[in-house]
């Protein structure tokens, strides 16, 4: 029979401070136990932003509570525990650090094996958590601080096919909203305004399109906003509520329509290995339909499956990160004394590395 383990996840790299208990083993998809997210919107609305001091305090105030919550709701002791899975990067350092002591502390009274789990390999590995998913599969991580493609062909094994060279999408989203005076998060506010708007109206550029392969740009969207806005402003006086919806639904079209046609580009790339196979998709901005539709008809246009995990486990979460050490405890690794949190940790060591750090964090 195979071996079960039941692991506790910690993550804390961006505004979200979560906690869970998974159970289980690779090969079947993992029971989650309990599922805890303390997410910090509210206490960033006012900035239009994650602030990085604000989430740093927020995440050392409240990791301790959530551990307890999810223990108590997994009806689990610290006994047991098979393992403690934390996020070590990347992300905001200050984040990342409460996370990183709170496992250290709580490995040292336990005895525990401490593992430290890269954020991405928790997003690109959760179709595992959730489907059992095989390798090798390619996984599309789309969020406020990541866009890339990525060949997971082992649990630890990620090759990088392209990424956003800029802003990841959903930071373009949250931009989009700030320049409207809509709401933070902005994805779904932009959502439900596009809803109504004509996608057609105004023109937005498809960056990256003409070039070859899977590297994306999604700053200069925001800056054709601000110019159309500004150009309705400046004709009229202000800005209608026509004119949002419709330079809302343009954007998200323009975003839809790059990632998908990428996405093509990225299962002709993982074919080319592997053959045709299955495409996930994970992230906050996978919660948008119009992305999602557009995603999926370009996987089922090539013959593949698609697979999009339920969206509380496609935003950051702990389950993924506990589901991540568990796949290593399953090949045997017994964890680790001594490692630092890293602001920046690409997990394809030989892909270049990408510019820039947005105010998520570092774009790895
Ligand atoms: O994965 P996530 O919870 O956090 C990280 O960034 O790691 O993603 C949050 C991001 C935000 O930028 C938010 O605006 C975007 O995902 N988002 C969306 C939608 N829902 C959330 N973007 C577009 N459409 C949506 N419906
Ligand atoms: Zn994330």
């Amino acid at each position: 029979m195979r071996e079960t383990f039941t692991v506790l996840g910690l993550e804390s790299s961006c505004d979200d401070t979560a906690a869970s208990v998974v159970r289980g083993a690779p090969g079947a998809p993992g029971r989650i136990l309990a599922n805890i997210v303390w997410g910090q919107s509210a206490l960033h609305a006012p900035f239009g932003g994650v602030v990085p001091e604000i989430a740093a305090r927020a995440h050392a105030e409240r990791l301790d509570h959530c551990i307890e919550a999810a223990l108590d709701e997994a009806d689990c002791g610290l006994a047991d525990l098979d393992a403690i899975a934390v996020t070590a990067g990347p992300g905001l350092i200050g984040g990342v650090l409460a996370g990183v002591m709170t496992a250290r502390g709580l490995a040292a009274a336990t005895g525990l094996p401490l593992l430290p789990v890269n954020h991405l390999a928790g997003h690109a590995l959760t179709p595992r958590l959730t489907d059992a998913l095989a390798l090798p599969y390619l996984v599309l991580l789309v969020s406020g601080g990541h866009c890339q493609f990525l060949a997971v062909e082992g649990t630890e094994r990620f090759r990088r096919l392209g990424g956003t060279i800029d802003d990841a999408p959903g930071e373009a989203f949250d931009k989009c909203a700030r320049l409207l005076g809509l709401g933070y998060p902005g994805g779904p506010e932009v959502e439900r305004e596009a809803a109504a708007g004509d996608a057609g109206r105004f023109t937005f550029p498809r960056p990256l399109l003409d070039r070859p392969g899977c590297d994306m740009s999604f700053s200069g969207l925001k800056t054709a906003l601000r110019r159309a806005r500004d150009g309705c402003v400046a004709g009229r006086g202000g800005l209608s509520g026509t004119d949002r919806a419709d330079l809302c639904a343009g954007f998200q079209a323009a975003v839809a329509n790059v990632l998908a046609e990428k996405a093509r580009r990225a299962m002709a790339e993982f074919a080319e290995r592997h053959g045709a196979g299955r495409f996930a998709v994970a992230g906050g901005v996978a919660a948008n339909r119009a992305i999602r539709a557009g995603l999926e008809a370009a996987a089922s246009e090539a013959g593949w499956a698609f697979l999009a995990p339920p969206p509380a486990l496609c935003t950051d979460n702990a389950a993924m990160i506990a589901w991540a050490g568990l796949e290593r405890l399953a090949v045997g690794e017994t964890g680790a004394r001594s490692f630092t949190a890293r602001p920046r940790w690409p997990l394809d060591d030989t892909a270049a590395p990408q510019l820039g750090s947005g105010r998520r964090g570092a774009k790895a």
